[in-house]
Protein backbone atom coordinates (compact mmCIF):
# COMPACT_ATOMS: atom_id res chain seq x y z
CA UNK A 1 0.00 0.00 0.00
CA UNK A 2 1.15 3.26 -0.79
CA UNK A 3 2.35 6.04 1.86
CA UNK A 4 0.73 9.11 1.48
CA UNK A 5 2.61 12.37 2.19
CA UNK A 6 0.63 13.96 5.37
CA UNK A 7 1.33 17.09 6.84
CA UNK A 8 0.78 18.04 10.95
CA UNK A 9 -1.19 21.07 11.40
CA UNK A 10 -1.19 22.42 14.69
CA UNK A 11 1.93 21.23 16.92
CA UNK A 12 0.28 21.74 19.91
CA UNK A 13 -0.92 19.17 23.32
CA UNK A 14 -2.04 16.37 20.96
CA UNK A 15 -0.42 17.34 17.49
CA UNK A 16 2.92 16.10 18.93
CA UNK A 17 1.41 12.56 19.57
CA UNK A 18 -0.40 13.01 16.21
CA UNK A 19 3.39 13.42 14.53
CA UNK A 20 4.48 10.12 16.26
CA UNK A 21 2.02 8.33 14.67
CA UNK A 22 2.30 9.86 11.24
CA UNK A 23 5.77 8.74 11.58
CA UNK A 24 5.10 5.30 12.73
CA UNK A 25 3.19 4.22 10.55
CA UNK A 26 4.15 2.50 7.34
CA UNK A 27 1.33 3.86 5.75
CA UNK A 28 2.45 7.88 5.75
CA UNK A 29 5.29 9.85 5.37
CA UNK A 30 5.63 13.43 7.43
CA UNK A 31 6.16 15.61 5.03
CA UNK A 32 5.20 18.97 6.74
CA UNK A 33 4.17 20.66 9.97
CA UNK A 34 2.30 23.73 10.27
CA UNK A 35 2.58 25.36 13.86
CA UNK A 36 2.43 29.33 14.24
CA UNK A 37 3.75 29.70 17.40
CA UNK A 38 7.97 30.27 17.92
CA UNK A 39 7.46 28.08 20.72
CA UNK A 40 5.71 25.07 19.17
CA UNK A 41 7.93 25.36 15.87
CA UNK A 42 11.08 25.05 18.03
CA UNK A 43 9.48 22.29 19.91
CA UNK A 44 8.79 20.50 16.65
CA UNK A 45 12.12 21.07 14.78
CA UNK A 46 13.74 19.19 18.20
CA UNK A 47 11.47 16.30 17.53
CA UNK A 48 11.33 16.51 13.74
CA UNK A 49 14.47 18.03 12.67
CA UNK A 50 14.00 16.66 9.18
CA UNK A 51 10.78 17.92 8.21
CA UNK A 52 9.70 21.40 6.52
CA UNK A 53 8.02 23.50 9.48
CA UNK A 54 5.80 26.31 8.30
CA UNK A 55 3.69 29.03 9.63
CA UNK A 56 0.48 28.69 8.11
CA UNK A 57 -1.27 25.92 5.34
CA UNK A 58 -0.69 28.61 2.77
CA UNK A 59 3.22 27.72 2.84
CA UNK A 60 2.39 24.01 2.46
CA UNK A 61 4.44 22.42 -0.67
CA UNK A 62 2.22 20.86 -3.61
CA UNK A 63 3.49 16.87 -2.30
CA UNK A 64 0.94 17.41 0.65
CA UNK A 65 -1.99 14.78 0.19
CA UNK A 66 -3.59 14.35 3.03
CA UNK A 67 -3.71 16.50 6.13
CA UNK A 68 -4.37 16.00 10.14
CA UNK A 69 -5.87 19.19 11.92
CA UNK A 70 -4.86 19.44 15.47
CA UNK A 71 -5.49 23.45 16.04
CA UNK A 72 -7.87 24.65 18.76
CA UNK A 73 -11.55 23.90 17.75
CA UNK A 74 -12.26 27.38 16.25
CA UNK A 75 -9.90 27.08 13.42
CA UNK A 76 -11.26 23.82 12.40
CA UNK A 77 -13.46 25.37 9.96
CA UNK A 78 -11.34 27.96 8.69
CA UNK A 79 -8.55 25.22 7.91
CA UNK A 80 -10.68 22.62 6.53
CA UNK A 81 -12.57 24.70 4.02
CA UNK A 82 -8.91 25.75 2.72
CA UNK A 83 -7.73 21.89 2.53
CA UNK A 84 -10.77 21.31 0.80
CA UNK A 85 -10.03 23.74 -2.01
CA UNK A 86 -6.66 22.47 -2.30
CA UNK A 87 -8.09 18.64 -2.71
CA UNK A 88 -6.51 17.45 0.33
CA UNK A 89 -7.73 14.79 2.24
CA UNK A 90 -8.79 15.89 5.55
CA UNK A 91 -8.58 14.26 9.23
CA UNK A 92 -10.03 16.40 11.63
CA UNK A 93 -10.00 16.42 15.71
CA UNK A 94 -13.22 16.49 17.08
CA UNK A 95 -15.23 18.49 17.30
CA UNK A 96 -15.23 19.08 13.19
CA UNK A 97 -16.42 22.71 13.48
CA UNK A 98 -17.86 24.83 16.92
CA UNK A 99 -20.67 25.77 14.95
CA UNK A 100 -23.36 24.06 13.03
CA UNK A 101 -23.28 26.03 9.88
CA UNK A 102 -20.28 25.76 9.26
CA UNK A 103 -20.07 21.96 9.70
CA UNK A 104 -23.11 22.08 7.12
CA UNK A 105 -20.81 23.80 4.79
CA UNK A 106 -18.19 21.82 4.92
CA UNK A 107 -20.20 19.09 3.98
CA UNK A 108 -21.12 20.63 0.82
CA UNK A 109 -18.13 21.70 0.20
CA UNK A 110 -17.40 17.86 0.20
CA UNK A 111 -20.17 17.22 -2.19
CA UNK A 112 -18.46 16.92 -5.22
CA UNK A 113 -14.76 15.61 -4.41
CA UNK A 114 -13.63 12.17 -4.12
CA UNK A 115 -11.56 12.76 -1.11
CA UNK A 116 -11.68 11.31 2.48
CA UNK A 117 -12.71 13.70 5.32
CA UNK A 118 -12.74 11.58 8.72
CA UNK A 119 -13.06 13.05 12.03
CA UNK A 120 -11.34 12.09 15.62
CA UNK A 121 -13.90 10.47 17.76
CA UNK A 122 -11.33 8.40 19.18
CA UNK A 123 -13.44 7.30 22.04
CA UNK A 124 -14.96 4.32 19.28
CA UNK A 125 -11.64 2.77 19.55
CA UNK A 126 -12.28 0.65 22.83
CA UNK A 127 -12.06 -2.55 22.29
CA UNK A 128 -15.02 -3.02 24.73
CA UNK A 129 -17.33 -2.22 22.03
CA UNK A 130 -16.82 -4.81 20.09
CA UNK A 131 -17.99 -7.61 22.61
CA UNK A 132 -21.67 -7.04 21.64
CA UNK A 133 -22.78 -9.76 22.92
CA UNK A 134 -22.05 -8.39 26.37
CA UNK A 135 -23.19 -4.78 25.83
CA UNK A 136 -25.97 -5.36 23.88
CA UNK A 137 -28.63 -6.51 26.65
CA UNK A 138 -27.88 -3.65 28.70
CA UNK A 139 -27.98 -1.15 26.06
CA UNK A 140 -31.00 -1.97 23.72
CA UNK A 141 -34.18 -0.49 23.27
CA UNK A 142 -35.73 0.79 26.74
CA UNK A 143 -32.17 0.96 28.44
CA UNK A 144 -31.33 3.87 31.04
CA UNK A 145 -27.56 5.37 30.14
CA UNK A 146 -25.30 6.92 32.31
CA UNK A 147 -22.22 9.07 30.90
CA UNK A 148 -19.61 10.58 33.15
CA UNK A 149 -16.77 12.96 32.04
CA UNK A 150 -14.83 14.58 34.79
CA UNK A 151 -11.10 16.46 34.33
CA UNK A 152 -9.81 18.65 36.49
CA UNK A 153 -9.02 22.25 35.03
CA UNK A 154 -5.83 22.35 32.67
CA UNK A 155 -6.50 25.79 31.04
CA UNK A 156 -6.70 23.87 27.89
CA UNK A 157 -9.56 24.38 24.89
CA UNK A 158 -10.74 27.18 26.27
CA UNK A 159 -11.48 28.64 22.88
CA UNK A 160 -14.21 26.84 23.60
CA UNK A 161 -16.81 25.72 26.06
CA UNK A 162 -17.29 21.66 27.69
CA UNK A 163 -19.59 20.53 25.36
CA UNK A 164 -17.76 21.37 23.01
CA UNK A 165 -14.31 19.96 24.53
CA UNK A 166 -15.60 16.79 26.68
CA UNK A 167 -19.21 15.73 25.96
CA UNK A 168 -18.57 15.54 22.27
CA UNK A 169 -16.72 12.55 23.08
CA UNK A 170 -20.20 11.59 24.83
CA UNK A 171 -22.51 12.77 22.11
CA UNK A 172 -20.51 10.63 19.61
CA UNK A 173 -20.52 7.49 21.54
CA UNK A 174 -24.31 7.48 22.43
CA UNK A 175 -25.11 7.74 18.65
CA UNK A 176 -22.67 5.06 17.76
CA UNK A 177 -23.55 2.63 20.43
CA UNK A 178 -27.35 3.00 20.33
CA UNK A 179 -27.58 3.83 16.65
CA UNK A 180 -30.04 6.50 16.45
CA UNK A 181 -29.98 9.99 17.52
CA UNK A 182 -32.24 11.46 20.67
CA UNK A 183 -35.45 13.07 19.92
CA UNK A 184 -35.20 15.99 22.43
CA UNK A 185 -32.54 17.15 24.88
CA UNK A 186 -33.23 19.56 28.40
CA UNK A 187 -29.39 20.50 29.55
CA UNK A 188 -28.36 22.61 32.56
CA UNK A 189 -25.16 23.83 33.91
CA UNK A 190 -22.77 26.26 35.14
CA UNK A 191 -20.05 28.77 34.21
CA UNK A 192 -17.26 28.38 36.67
CA UNK A 193 -13.69 28.92 35.30
CA UNK A 194 -14.23 30.30 32.13
CA UNK A 195 -16.90 32.68 30.65
CA UNK A 196 -18.46 29.62 29.02
CA UNK A 197 -20.03 26.35 29.81
CA UNK A 198 -17.92 24.64 32.43
CA UNK A 199 -20.58 22.12 34.23
CA UNK A 200 -23.50 20.47 32.12
CA UNK A 201 -25.84 17.93 32.59
CA UNK A 202 -27.95 16.89 29.57
CA UNK A 203 -31.06 14.57 29.57
CA UNK A 204 -31.77 12.71 26.12
CA UNK A 205 -34.81 10.84 24.78
CA UNK A 206 -34.73 8.28 22.23
CA UNK A 207 -37.98 6.65 20.02
CA UNK A 208 -36.72 3.27 21.21
CA UNK A 209 -37.30 4.15 25.23
CA UNK A 210 -33.73 4.97 25.41
CA UNK A 211 -33.03 7.54 28.06
CA UNK A 212 -29.65 9.00 28.47
CA UNK A 213 -27.98 11.45 30.72
CA UNK A 214 -23.75 12.94 30.12
CA UNK A 215 -22.42 15.32 33.04
CA UNK A 216 -19.28 16.63 32.19
CA UNK A 217 -17.59 19.02 33.97
CA UNK A 218 -14.27 20.25 33.73
CA UNK A 219 -12.85 21.86 37.02
CA UNK A 220 -13.61 18.64 39.13
CA UNK A 221 -11.40 17.04 42.24
CA UNK A 222 -11.16 13.47 39.87
CA UNK A 223 -11.25 12.70 36.74
CA UNK A 224 -13.80 10.23 35.74
CA UNK A 225 -14.50 8.71 32.24
CA UNK A 226 -17.57 6.44 32.40
CA UNK A 227 -20.48 4.83 30.18
CA UNK A 228 -23.50 2.85 32.40
CA UNK A 229 -26.42 0.86 31.13
CA UNK A 230 -29.49 -0.56 33.43
CA UNK A 231 -31.99 -2.71 31.85
CA UNK A 232 -34.39 -5.22 32.93
CA UNK A 233 -31.26 -7.83 32.70
CA UNK A 234 -29.22 -5.70 34.89
CA UNK A 235 -25.92 -2.84 35.10
CA UNK A 236 -23.19 -2.86 33.06
CA UNK A 237 -20.27 -0.25 33.67
CA UNK A 238 -17.70 0.76 31.06
CA UNK A 239 -14.55 2.50 32.86
CA UNK A 240 -13.44 4.28 30.23
CA UNK A 241 -10.42 5.63 31.73
CA UNK A 242 -9.24 2.29 33.66
CA UNK A 243 -9.99 -0.42 30.29
CA UNK A 244 -12.26 -2.20 32.46
CA UNK A 245 -16.08 -3.83 32.16
CA UNK A 246 -18.39 -4.61 35.45
CA UNK A 247 -21.40 -6.32 35.05
CA UNK A 248 -24.36 -6.57 37.77
CA UNK A 249 -26.48 -9.36 36.28
CA UNK A 250 -30.02 -9.63 37.93
CA UNK A 251 -29.40 -13.41 38.36
CA UNK A 252 -25.48 -13.13 39.64
CA UNK A 253 -24.29 -13.49 42.81
CA UNK A 254 -21.24 -11.33 42.15
CA UNK A 255 -20.04 -8.83 39.79
CA UNK A 256 -18.74 -10.12 37.14
CA UNK A 257 -15.30 -7.88 35.87
CA UNK A 258 -13.62 -8.01 32.44
CA UNK A 259 -10.56 -5.98 31.87
CA UNK A 260 -10.09 -5.34 28.20
CA UNK A 261 -6.51 -4.18 26.17
CA UNK A 262 -6.02 -0.20 26.11
CA UNK A 263 -5.39 0.14 22.28
CA UNK A 264 -3.29 3.14 20.56
CA UNK A 265 -6.38 5.34 19.48
CA UNK A 266 -4.49 7.92 17.35
CA UNK A 267 -2.64 5.05 15.68
CA UNK A 268 -6.09 3.17 14.90
CA UNK A 269 -7.28 6.34 13.51
CA UNK A 270 -4.46 6.93 11.62
CA UNK A 271 -4.25 3.28 10.31
CA UNK A 272 -8.10 3.80 9.20
CA UNK A 273 -7.46 7.33 7.56
CA UNK A 274 -5.02 6.01 5.04
CA UNK A 275 -6.59 2.54 3.89
CA UNK A 276 -9.12 4.49 3.25
CA UNK A 277 -7.18 7.24 1.18
CA UNK A 278 -5.64 4.21 -0.93
CA UNK A 279 -8.37 2.26 -1.14
CA UNK A 280 -11.15 4.70 -1.65
CA UNK A 281 -13.62 3.40 1.65
CA UNK A 282 -15.31 5.15 3.66
CA UNK A 283 -13.85 6.21 7.00
CA UNK A 284 -14.16 4.57 10.37
CA UNK A 285 -15.97 8.10 11.59
CA UNK A 286 -17.08 10.18 8.06
CA UNK A 287 -17.74 13.71 7.99
CA UNK A 288 -21.89 13.17 8.33
CA UNK A 289 -20.96 11.64 11.85
CA UNK A 290 -19.22 14.81 12.70
CA UNK A 291 -22.07 17.12 11.53
CA UNK A 292 -24.71 14.79 13.67
CA UNK A 293 -21.98 15.22 16.68
CA UNK A 294 -22.48 18.66 15.73
CA UNK A 295 -26.11 19.06 15.71
CA UNK A 296 -26.32 17.78 19.24
CA UNK A 297 -23.97 19.75 20.52
CA UNK A 298 -25.55 22.80 19.00
CA UNK A 299 -29.21 21.66 20.68
CA UNK A 300 -27.95 21.18 24.34
CA UNK A 301 -26.40 24.75 23.82
CA UNK A 302 -29.91 26.06 22.96
CA UNK A 303 -31.16 23.99 25.84
CA UNK A 304 -28.64 25.41 28.14
CA UNK A 305 -29.61 29.34 26.96
CA UNK A 306 -33.14 28.93 26.65
CA UNK A 307 -33.37 26.50 29.68
CA UNK A 308 -36.50 24.77 27.53
CA UNK A 309 -36.49 21.31 26.32
CA UNK A 310 -35.15 21.02 22.89
CA UNK A 311 -36.61 19.09 20.33
CA UNK A 312 -34.43 17.63 17.09
N1 LIG B 1 -9.61 12.98 20.42
C1 LIG B 1 -9.25 13.37 21.62
O1 LIG B 1 -9.33 12.63 22.59
C2 LIG B 1 -8.71 14.77 21.81
C3 LIG B 1 -7.93 15.07 22.93
C4 LIG B 1 -7.42 16.36 23.06
C5 LIG B 1 -7.71 17.33 22.10
N2 LIG B 1 -8.48 17.01 21.03
C6 LIG B 1 -8.79 18.03 20.01
O2 LIG B 1 -7.58 18.37 19.35
C7 LIG B 1 -7.57 19.76 19.02
C8 LIG B 1 -6.30 20.39 19.58
O3 LIG B 1 -6.27 20.28 20.99
P1 LIG B 1 -4.91 20.52 21.81
O4 LIG B 1 -5.24 20.21 23.22
O5 LIG B 1 -3.77 19.83 21.15
O6 LIG B 1 -4.72 22.11 21.63
P2 LIG B 1 -3.38 22.97 21.86
O7 LIG B 1 -3.86 24.37 22.11
O8 LIG B 1 -2.48 22.32 22.85
O9 LIG B 1 -2.64 22.90 20.45
C9 LIG B 1 -3.11 23.53 19.30
C10 LIG B 1 -1.93 23.98 18.44
O10 LIG B 1 -2.45 24.52 17.22
C11 LIG B 1 -1.69 25.68 16.89
N3 LIG B 1 -2.47 26.53 15.95
C12 LIG B 1 -3.36 27.50 16.23
N4 LIG B 1 -3.85 28.02 15.08
C13 LIG B 1 -3.27 27.37 14.06
C14 LIG B 1 -3.39 27.47 12.64
N5 LIG B 1 -4.21 28.34 12.07
N6 LIG B 1 -2.63 26.63 11.89
C15 LIG B 1 -1.81 25.72 12.48
N7 LIG B 1 -1.66 25.60 13.83
C16 LIG B 1 -2.40 26.42 14.61
C17 LIG B 1 -1.41 26.34 18.22
O11 LIG B 1 -0.33 27.25 18.15
C18 LIG B 1 -1.12 25.13 19.09
O12 LIG B 1 0.26 24.78 19.07
C19 LIG B 1 -8.87 20.35 19.56
O13 LIG B 1 -9.81 20.40 18.52
C20 LIG B 1 -9.32 19.33 20.60
O14 LIG B 1 -10.73 19.26 20.76
C21 LIG B 1 -8.96 15.75 20.85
Amino acid sequence: MKAINTALIGYGHLGRFHAQKIVALDLSNLVAIVEPSKAGQQTAKDAHPNVLIVNSIDELPANVEAAIVVTPTSFHFDLCKKLIEKNIHIFCEKPVTDKLEDSLTLQSLMKDKKLVFQVGHSERCHEAWEQKGLMSPYLGAGAHLRLDRYAAFKGRATDVDVVNDLMIHDLDLLRYLLGQDPVNVSATGFKQRTNKWDHVVAHFTFTNGCVADITVGRGHVHEVRSLEGSSEHGVLRVDLMNSQIQIAHKEASEIKVINYTKRDHLLMEQENFYRSINEGSTPMVTLEDGVKAVKLIDAVLRSLETKNVVNL
